[in-house]
């Protein structure tokens, strides 16, 4: 499980710094992401000795070479509609269809009845498909989501359990959620939750399958528990890389599993540090005290740190070595106030053309980009 692990500390993209130089120069703005980073952390997720099942969620990256690496892996796939459906039939032809769990929120009758048409595994997150389309789901085995009323993340926004979160149902729910399966025949084969996202505490996903599992008195035919996904990725030197180890650990201390496999469905730390941004500087401002430091890319490439206010390591890779002599605000080109990519940051004095890199940015960075005021996010490479 320890093996060689790439941290913020020891990333991948010092080895490569002159590709990526090159890269940029080239091409301007561009994610680059490193397979071999992906294949490691797939590698250390199958090798737990708790989990059954891997699946990635593949909101947080769906790069066609990502998804086929994580494929080879053995991992399956989470999707939250029923495009990512498609795109991963398309990426990986021939795939097994129920290697896909569905898990949509909010969606249209339509939308379930294609999941099953597709063949995927689907999970029901609302009492309401269940009651008002209740012929969809009659004769077919469902995962039900479940809101086990804590949630955890890195920002307000990404905390999906919890009185104020719109996802799950609400235990409250569920003894007649069972009756009315019971009666139509919806089979309960899959009991999932996921809390949130950013989480570095080892033993949220054993509270949850020790949760998780007191429901199968309701629901009797359940032989998959999903965890979810939300395992942090350090973000700034020095902080610890995600104890798998303890978490699998404390998995493998709940008792009365049975026969019943565990899954997760991780996003983020099978992709994050796999991914850089790299940007050329447009212009220096100074303004008063500040100095900014402008990029041919902003919050249409990489929304995390104005949506929540993310941390990003920045780096100047033509610079390496030199001293952090200038601190700047990292900004890009949309006209936003909140265009902003890093605040307060200690670089060596740079200038037009430099390039910079943004880490840890294979996660929800191009999955999220826009383009918004018609400037096109930066275009993806794999290398
Ligand atoms: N499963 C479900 C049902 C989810 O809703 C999510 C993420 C995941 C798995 C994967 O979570 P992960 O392992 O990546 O934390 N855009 C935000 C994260 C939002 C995640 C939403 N759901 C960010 O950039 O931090």
């Amino acid at each position: 499980l320890t093996g060689p692990v790439d941290t913020i500390d020891a990333p991948w993209w010092q080895r490569r710094a002159e590709e990526l130089l090159a890269l940029s120069r080239e091409r301007g703005p561009l994610y680059v992401y490193d397979v071999a980073t992906v294949e490691a952390a797939a590698g250390r997720l199958t090798a737990l000795n708790h989990v059954d099942r891997v699946l990635y969620a593949m909101k947080a990256n769906n790069h066609p070479e990502i998804l086929r690496a994580l494929h080879a892996a053995g991992v399956g796939f989470d999707c939250v509609s029923v495009a990512e459906i498609e795109h991963i039939h398309a990426v990986i032809p021939g795939i097994d269809p129920a290697e896909v769990l569905f898990t949509p929120n909010f969606s249209g009758q339509s939308e379930y009845e294609k999941g099953f048409e597709l063949g995927a595994r689907v999970t029901v997150d609302n009492a309401w498909p269940l009651r008002q389309w209740t012929e969809t789901f009659a004769g077919r085995d469902v995962f039900l989501r479940v809101d086990l009323a804590f949630g955890h993340g890195h920002h307000s926004k990404v905390v999906t359990s919890g009185a104020r979160s719109k996802f799950g149902i609400e235990m409250a729910q569920l003894e007649s959620l069972a009756a009315l399966a019971r009666e139509h025949d919806i089979r309960v084969v899959g009991l999932h939750a996921h809390t949130g996202s950013g989480v570095h505490t080892a033993d949220v996903w054993s509270e949850q399958l020790k949760r998780l599992l007191a429901l199968r008195e309701l629901f009797p035919a359940v032989k998959v528990i999903d965890l979810g996904g939300g395992l942090g990725v350090p973000e700034r030197p020095g902080q610890p890389v995600f104890d798998l180890a303890a978490m699998d650990a404390a998995i493998g201390t709940v008792e009365g599993r049975g026969d019943v496999q565990v899954w997760i469905e991780p996003g983020r730390y099978l992709v994050a540090e796999s991914g850089v941004l790299v940007a050329p500087v447009t212009q220096v401002k100074e303004k008063g005290s500040h100095r900014y430091l402008g990029l041919a890319t902003g919050m249409n490439s990489l929304i995390r740190p104005a949506l929540y206010d993310a941390h990003h390591e920045i780096i100047n890779l033509d610079r390496l070595g030199d001293p952090a002599s200038c601190r700047y605000t990292v900004v890009g080109p949309i006209c936003e106030s909140g265009d902003i990519l890093g605040e307060a940051r200690h670089l060596p004095e740079s200038t037009e053309g430099d390039i910079m890199l943004i880490a840890n940015a294979g996660a929800y960075g191009r999955t999220m980009s826009s383009r918004y005021n018609l400037r096109e996010p930066a275009a993806e490479v794999v290398i």
